[in-house]
């Protein structure tokens, strides 16, 4: 058996050249000795990808896109299907940390400067990333067609409504009718399953072809001629294992015993276009933009001025061009962005207890 599996696989490789493109990406791809931990973030979002689809295929199976019975398959999917809990579960609350670690790895490449040159790429694909995660999310929200499902997707798109002239119209666009019906549903549910998930998947391939092309930078400050560099495997394997273990326990933790975090009360209740719920909120990673709409007295310049900040983030690299990546030598760029995040916390946590 096993001359047989060796033959099978020597014919292959004699075709394909396979071992000899797994020694260059594993074995003889080398990296700098003393990346830390942050290093670790880009492949747990990878790891984060897997996850969500295979659950959601999964899910796939029994959900119905349609508005009478999205709500009870959801339910019988939780209730009645073998372990149907569990990968719904799984599915809510790896979005949760999926967005969490994406704000991880963005914080730390704007902390240590890693996109900078010849870098630009990466950053700008990133951005764009970090938009389309969070319109996945934001579409996948509305799936169960719950209270909370109807009724966030409903204050979410109403925003729209905001822009001058055109924004009527851009609502109806969106939601397919006036008001958050059927057609909504039918739109977002094929961005969810189909045309986000692809478009990340092609982001993702641009991202890590570009980190291969130009090298993972070493951390800030280090001596380029002093640094020794690893092969990527077994050294920066194993510790990315290490970080996708840990992650994986608190997601264990999270998923087992604090489940209610991705489901609210709302979010246990089917849709009802007629009663709107005392407090709607959304998830905790748009309540800082909510929470800055409501403070802005024109809603419009509030969409504006968060649109201004995405626009000043993609061309980062263009506006900081000075080629210092450490923190403490770049002390008013480290000034903005922790007092930026600082912000971002404050104003999330106004809006959820307001
Ligand atoms: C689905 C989302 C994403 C995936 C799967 C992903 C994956 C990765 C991976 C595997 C790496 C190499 C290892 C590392 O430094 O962690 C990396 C590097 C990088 N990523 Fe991402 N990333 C994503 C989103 C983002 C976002 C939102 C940004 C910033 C806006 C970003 C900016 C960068 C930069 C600048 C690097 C280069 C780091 C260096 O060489 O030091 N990425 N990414």
């Amino acid at each position: 058996m096993k001359g047989l599996i060796l033959g099978v696989w020597r014919w292959v490789d004699e075709r394909t050249q396979i071992s000899r493109v797994v020694r260059a990406t594993l074995t003889e791809y080398m990296v700098p000795a003393n990346l830390n931990f942050w290093y670790t973030m880009g492949s747990l979002l990878i790891a984060c990808f897997v996850i969500q689809i295979v659950t959601g295929i999964l899910l796939l199976i029994y959900y119905v896109p349609e508005t009478s019975k999205a709500f009870e398959s959801v339910k019988f999917i939780t209730s009645a299907v073998p372990f149907g809990w569990l990968i719904r579960r799984l599915h809510a609350m790896t979005a949760n940390l999926f967005v969490l670690v994406l704000f991880l790895h963005m914080l730390s490449t704007l902390y240590m400067g890693s996109y900078k040159k010849p870098r630009e790429i990466q950053w700008m694909t990133g951005v764009i990333l970090f938009g389309l995660v969070l319109t996945e999310a934001l579409s996948g929200y509305l799936l169960p067609w719950s209270q909370l499902s109807y009724w966030a997707t409903t204050v979410a798109t109403n925003a729209i409504g905001s822009i001058p002239k055109i924004g009527d119209m851009l609502v109806v666009w969106v939601r397919g009718t006036p008001k958050v019906s059927q057609f909504t549903l039918g739109r977002f549910f094929a961005m969810h399953v189909s045309l986000i998930p692809f478009t990340i998947l092609m982001f993702i391939a641009i991202h890590l072809l570009f980190m291969r092309l130009t090298g993972i930078s070493a951390p800030p400050g280090t001596d380029k001629s002093k640094v020794a560099k690893v092969p990527f495997f077994p050294h920066m394997v194993s510790e990315d294992l290490t970080s996708l273990f840990i992650f994986l326990a608190a997601l264990t933790l999270l998923v087992f015993f604090f489940p209610q975090f991705a489901f609210p009360p709302d979010a246990l209740e089917p849709a009802n276009p007629l009663q709107t719920p005392a407090h709607i909120k959304p998830e905790w990673y748009f309540l800082a933009n909510y929470q800055a709409l409501k403070l802005v007295p024109n809603e419009f310049l509030g969409i504006l001025l968060q649109l201004v900040v995405g626009v000043i983030l993609f061309f980062l690299p263009f506006l900081d061009r000075s080629p210092e990546r450490r923190p403490l030598k770049r002390p008013v760029f480290t000034t903005l962005v922790t007092l930026g995040l600082l912000a971002y916390i404050a104003l999330a946590v106004w809006g959820h207890y307001s």
